[in-house]
């Protein structure tokens, strides 16, 4: 995250800052849905780290119109995002967006892809809002507010949940070398639960874990944008949080779920494989 060099302060309200998050989401996760509805064909798209990382002129749009607003709306505050945008912060407050996360099936036509923004103060995200615009379907969070999901409060629930039914969501970086250790874990999780759902879209992974549609949601080598707002969203719906070791969440690597799963799955990744990482 670019350094920041506090030299104004502007307001820091959490729901302040998710209404904006939420604005921005909105109006650049429609943007990119109205533009490429304009077109019948499938996106043109290209290459980013590898041939099955894709980014297409919509990716930009969503993340230009972000950025352009951000600028408009709260000069000095720092810009981390996906596609190129960074600027320091001068406020301690940095937006980390991901313009399209689901890139793959915005381009094949799937419903899973999300514009993912999330207001990150002093190191900590406060503040976030995931929009998948063909779900019609907004997720954010507020710290200390909850999450909600089109206005709806949602939560975990703390019924018992046997980890052997349990839904799993997980996905896959786009280094070939790291998938075939990734392949071994989702074997590994597929021995102990109860399915497995790749839905293509971390954002929309955290949000589902939040709003109780999956159980947990398991991934590695993850970026920032990825799931600073998901994080929040899945932490205020009452999800627990960490690494596979029980330590911090962190974008390398991530298991949410349920609480009372947590303590099972970590189990289940505590006998991963080393040797093959
Ligand atoms: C990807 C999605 C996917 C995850 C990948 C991410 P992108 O983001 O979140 O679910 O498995 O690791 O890179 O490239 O569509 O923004
Ligand atoms: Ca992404
Ligand atoms: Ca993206």
């Amino acid at each position: 995250m670019p350094a920041t060099h506090r030299t104004e302060t502007r307001d820091t309200d959490p729901s302040a800052l998710r209404a904006i998050a939420e604005t921005l989401a909105r109006d650049a996760g429609q943007l990119v849905r109205d533009h490429s509805g304009a077109h019948d064909m499938r996106p043109e798209f290209a290459d980013k780290s590898s041939a099955t990382d894709l980014v297409t002129e919509f990716d930009r749009l969503a993340e230009d119109h972000i950025v352009s607003e951000l600028a408009r709306l709260r000069p000095g505050d720092g810009i981390l995002a996906e596609e190129g945008a960074t600027s320091a912060s001068t406020t301690g407050t940095t937006w980390v967006i991901d313009p399209i996360d689901g890139t793959t099936n915005f381009v094949y036509g799937l419903p899973t892809w999300s514009t993912s923004v999330a207001a990150v103060v002093d190191g900590i995200t406060i503040a976030g809002a995931v929009y998948a615009p063909a779900l019609g379907e907004m997720y954010s969070a507020a710290s200390g507010s909850g999450a909600q999901l089109n206005g709806h409060l949602i939560g975990q629930t703390t019924s018992p949940r046997p980890l052997d039914t349990a839904i799993v969501a997980t996905g896959f970086t786009y280094r070939r070398e790291l998938r075939v250790a990734q392949a071994a874990l989702v074997g590994l999780l597929l021995g102990a639960v109860g399915d497995i759902r790749r839905l293509g879209s971390a954002a929309l992974d955290l949000c589902m874990v939040a709003a109780g549609r999956v159980d947990a949601y398991v991934e590695e080598h993850l970026n920032p944008w990825d799931v600073a707002a998901g994080l929040l969203i899945a932490t205020e719906a009452g999800a627990q949080v960490s690494d596979f070791s029980g330590g911090p969440a962190n974008p390398s690597q991530l298991l949410v779920s349920a609480p009372q799963l947590h303590a099972g799955l970590l189990e289940v990744l505590a006998q991963r494989d080393l040797s093959t990482r």
